[in-house]
């Protein structure tokens, strides 16, 4: 039975996209069966998996979630991962589904492919609607993203919130993996001051701060750009050694 988390924040440019494709990236190099689900209509995760995500493919996550297509039939299997795409008809669910039960579309759409794979990613769109509670409602963990500025963590507070009126209406089993921060720079005052903060905040809305932080780094920009594997296009970089330790911590924790 596959292992889901979901890598959530309303907050854009966070590095949600970037750390659900590194973190894929790591998993396969430590042998896992590895599904990433695109479930941003923006379509980034699916660009730098290697994805076809075109609008006439009819092929992606929106055509598994309306039924018109099995699950399976819209597995990708790029040269670096299994990746289910999105692309922008993906925001036409807010509009299509408004009756009883849309918070269950994603789910059900897993469960039967839960058993071909270990670990199952889940990359979401900067916004809290209906896409999110999805995304939630199908995961067993949330990772959520911070860069270190105030309003990226003030935001963790709203997320927690969707966090919990998911937890009381749709997935009761739901728990926060953790707040990892993301563009850190150990030497700016900016970034160290953060980290108390979260760590502060943290405490008080009773979710792990996550011992990896993940430095900044152009090389990470880079490899997605490119469309490559981090760990390959850029093996010594510092960041993305950051993002192999949190692999680590995140098995230790048992969230994948
Ligand atoms: N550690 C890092 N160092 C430097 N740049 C980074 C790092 N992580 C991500 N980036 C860059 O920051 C930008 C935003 O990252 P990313 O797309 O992963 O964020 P996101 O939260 O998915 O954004 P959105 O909310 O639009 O989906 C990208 O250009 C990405 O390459
Ligand atoms: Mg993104």
């Amino acid at each position: 039975m596959a292992k889901i988390l979901c890598v959530s924040n309303q907050k854009g440019g966070v590095g949600k996209t970037t750390t659900t494709n590194i973190l894929a990236m790591g998993l396969r190099k430590r042998g896992r069966r590895v599904l990433c689900v695109d479930f941003d209509p923006q379509g980034d995760l699916s660009f730098s998996l290697q994805a076809d995500n075109r609008v006439e493919m009819q092929n992606s996550i929106y055509h598994a979630l309306k039924g018109e297509l099995l699950t399976v039939q819209t597995i990708q299997h790029t040269r670096l991962c299994d990746v289910i795409p999105s692309n922008m008809l993906l925001s036409g669910i807010e509009l299509e589904f408004t009756g009883r039960g849309r918070e269950f579309l994603l789910r059900n759409c897993l469960r039967p492919v839960l058993n071909l794979y270990d670990n199952i990613l889940i990359d979401s769109p900067p916004a809290l609607g209906i896409l999110t509670v999805n995304a939630f409602t199908a995961a067993d963990t949330v990772l959520m993203p911070v860069k270190p500025d105030i309003y990226s963590l003030q935001g963790l507070i709203q997320l927690n919130g969707t966090l919990e009126e998911v937890r009381k209406k749709s997935n009761p089993k739901i728990q926060a993996a953790g707040i990892l921060i993301t563009h850190f720079a150990a030497r700016e005052n900016a970034s160290k001051v953060i980290q108390e903060t979260a760590r502060d905040l943290a405490g008080r809305l009773g979710i792990p701060l996550l011992q990896s932080t993940i430095r900044r780094s152009n090389e990470v920009t880079n490899a997605q750009i490119h469309r490559e594997d981090a760990f390959a296009y850029a093996p010594r970089n510092k960041a993305v050694g950051d993002y192999g330790a949190l692999v680590d911590e995140l098995i230790g924790r048992g969230v994948l």
